[in-house]
């Protein structure tokens, strides 16, 4: 199949969806699958200064939260220092699960996203957040990408979880189930909490390289839900990007995850394009909040 996009048709589309913005990132040297170098050298000091401070945040943070996988991989990799080499953690991620690290410019289109990762590459952006961007950022940079979604992928079950996901994009854009498995990564890859026998941890990397989220999706009595996953509830569940979740679904393994979707989905989309979204909110009759106001 052709998976490449045409650059003047994705920054189309994505200025039209940001209302005429321009994309952050250098799209002028990439390859068909928007792929770029990773030019180490030309990041700056500040840059890995700054890179080192955002580390040190989420480390405060993150003991006794993050899930194990996360924090064992992430002391293995050894990037507390600065800006990392792609190459480097990319050899040793290989060599773990199969799985490369490839450098894009920044967003990129879905159909080559889903096409990496269904191939067991891990796209990161190249550029760093500016230092006011220190606690919030509306495009993914390098920490989110790097910090955050690297270190699970060197788990055997989660990374073939994301190839999978990446397959079922593909099918997903045929099927006319976009929005549906969006959601799924959304709530999953990007906002996924686990229960290990020592509490619920997180594993989604837009809440483990978020300064403010890590503490918030833990904390009982706020306005978010936190219930076991069901993917096809999960699939009619609509999501806020521009505050913290109303809703974590709690999976049990990463296995659920794996196990979960591979069935065909396409009498999923088809029975769920006669069904009702679900508010970011709602808690249904048979849910069962896991935690709840004390
Ligand atoms: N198994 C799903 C299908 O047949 C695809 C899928 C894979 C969906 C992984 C989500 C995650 O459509
Ligand atoms: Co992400």
């Amino acid at each position: 199949m052709d998976t490449s996009v045409s650059n003047e048709d994705f920054l189309a589309t994505v200025a039209e969806k940001s209302n005429g913005a321009a994309l952050r990132g250098d799209y002028a040297h990439m390859d068909a699958h928007y792929v770029v170098q990773q030019d180490w050298a030309a990041y700056t000091e500040a840059e890995h200064d700054l890179w080192r401070k955002l580390y040190q945040r989420q480390m405060a943070l993150l003991p006794g939260r993050a899930c194990d996988e996360f924090i064992e991989a992430l002391a293995k990799m050894d990037i507390s220092a600065g800006i990392p080499v792609f190459e480097k953690t990319s050899k040793e991620l290989f060599a773990a699960t199969g799985w490369t690290i490839v450098a894009v410019p920044g967003l990129i289109p879905e159909l080559t996203f889903f096409d990496h990762l269904a191939n067991r590459r891990f796209p990161v952006t190249v550029w760093l957040r500016k230092p006011e961007e220190f606690n919030y950022i509306v495009e993914p940079d390098v920490f989110h990408d790097f910090f955050g979604h690297v270190p699970l992928l060197f788990n055997p079950v989660f990374a073939d979880y994301m190839q999978r996901y990446g397959q079922g994009g593909l099918k997903a854009m045929r099927l006319g189930g976009l929005d549906e498995l969006a959601r799924l990564y959304w709530y999953t890859v990007e906002f996924g909490l686990i229960n290990t026998p020592a509490g619920i941890r997180i594993y989604g990397a837009g809440i483990l390289s978020s300064g403010g989220e890590v503490e918030y999706c833990l904390t009982r009595g706020t306005k978010s839900r936190h219930i076991r996953l069901d993917i096809e509830r999960c699939l009619r569940t609509l999501y806020k990007i521009d505050s913290y979740q109303e809703t974590y679904f709690v999976i049990d393994s990463y296995q659920q995850l794996f196990d979960g979707t591979a069935p065909d989905f396409t009498p999923i989309y088809q029975k769920l394009k006669s069904m009702d979204v679900l508010p970011a909110n709602t808690l249904l009759a048979d849910e069962i909040e896991l935690l709840p106001a004390l």
